[in-house]
């Protein structure tokens, strides 16, 4: 991913501490930072620290003579791929909704070719009343793309809407839209993610080390590639994407049943769940009780989901995932060819389950493709990249991409 340029701007209000934690977490990804302050900012943060954390000097006064032709207010904005205004008062939001220019960050905003992002935060009263809200509406209605609030605690006591977006949820907001090329605009994705669950009894069962990051990766990369995401996972404790349609289940039967009810309106299936192939042929309603005994457990198989999506007629495009544990190539094109998929992902589960990252050999028609390794997330994207390769042309074939026979 090339890194991102942003202008963060910032507006006076308590939440201007999260704009340090902020920063930090968009270098952290990569990005580059240019950091310009209201001076109602400076009353809540420094410039200081802002400058310590970007790497930049800070910019607060329209008057700048360290820009060479005296522009700050053209010239800032000019390299930047995103204008972000986070904290975004209610004063600054009835500014911008009326093309105010007064100081250097209203000035950047109005001068800007860049998208403009906005992250409001304020008192509940302050964003309920028909004035912010008003601006809020006509803020859209221009093309500003608002992120959040988030309702909860506010700084003065009270408990409603109108605190900023947490600086996590805002830097994965923004570089999920920022990302380029957005290779499956348009694009209806359904997800497996994570392990299943199989029930014994009332505490045990059945299931695998399986951590679901792996798939919350590839619908994270759909998401940056402007697709619609559904991910039907099992129990994880992964961090799940923005911006996903999460649906949560259990068992291989539920993840099955869930898949079914939504696959329907989809161009692509991506199975990364660890299903469980088998269940226990009984589940016991109470926990079972210790004997000296020998005790067999009876496993019945469970539905093959990516099988079925593969077989439907008009289905999806369906892309399989194998972890084998050996004989990599010889598992995976044999897995490819049993399941009629036209892409397998496949890797060794050695050093790869729960880690952060992975390296995947693609395999498809025109042979092996092996990704170099790396974080989930950056093998996720190449996938998602690879896949829109081989997704036919919805104009040439319809609505939806047909699958391979
Ligand atoms: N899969 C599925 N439903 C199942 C089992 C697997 O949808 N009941 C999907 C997985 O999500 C994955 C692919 O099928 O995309 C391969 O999973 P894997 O467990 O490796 O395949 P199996 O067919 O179960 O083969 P194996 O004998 O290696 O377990």
């Amino acid at each position: 991913m090339t890194a991102k340029r942003i202008l963060l701007g910032m507006t006076g209000g308590v939440a201007a501490y999260k704009g340090a934690e902020l920063t930090r977490l968009f270098t952290g990804e990569g990005a580059d930072v240019q950091v310009v302050m209201t001076q109602a900012a400076c009353a809540f943060i420094t410039p200081v620290t802002m400058q310590a954390l970007s790497g930049k000097p800070v910019h607060t006064d329209l008057w700048d003579a360290r820009i060479h032709n005296n522009m700050a207010h053209i010239e800032l904005s000019r390299d930047r791929d995103a204008i972000l205004v986070a904290p975004a008062s209610a004063d600054f939001l009835a500014k911008l909704a009326h093309g105010l220019a007064d100081d250097l960050l209203s000035t950047l905003c109005l001068a800007r070719e860049c998208p403009l992002l906005v992250a409001p935060a304020m008192n509940r009263q302050m964003w309920e009343s028909p004035a912010t809200q008003r601006n809020v509406a006509q803020l859209r209605a221009d093309g500003i793309i608002v992120l959040g609030p988030a309702s909860g605690d506010q700084a003065c006591g009270e408990v409603g809407m109108g605190r900023m977006l947490e600086p996590a949820d805002l830097c994965e907001d923004v570089l999920v839209r920022l990302h380029q090329p957005k290779v499956l605009a348009g694009r209806r994705v359904l997800l497996t993610a994570g392990p299943t669950f199989e029930a014994l009894d009332a505490v045990r069962g059945v299931t695998n080390r399986s951590s679901g990051k792996m798939g919350f990766a590839v619908a994270r990369a759909a998401l940056e590639a402007g697709a619609e995401v559904t991910v039907v996972h099992g129990p994880t404790t992964a961090a799940a994407p923005r911006g996903a349609r999460l649906v949560a289940v259990e068992s291989a039967r539920e993840m099955f049943e869930a898949v079914q009810a939504n696959v329907a309106p989809c161009d692509l299936f991506i199975a990364v769940a660890a299903v469980a192939d088998y269940r226990p042929a009984q589940s016991h309603e109470h926990k079972l009780k210790r004997s000296d005994r020998a005790m067999t457990i009876e496993l019945t198989p469970n539905p093959d989901i990516l099988g079925h999506v593969a077989a439907l007629k008009n289905g999806p495009f369906c892309v399989g995932f194998a972890a084998e544990s050996r004989d990599l190539d010889g598992y995976a094109q044999a897995k490819r060819a049993r399941k009629g998929i036209p892409l397998l992902a496949a890797n060794l589960v050695q050093g790869t389950i729960g880690s952060d990252e992975n390296e995947l050999v693609l395999f498809d028609d025109a042979g092996r493709h092996a990704l170099p390794r790396a974080s989930k997330l950056e093998q996720a994207r190449l996938l998602v990249a690879h896949i829109a390769r081989l997704l036919p042309d919805r104009a040439r074939s319809g609505t939806r991409p047909r699958r391979r026979r």
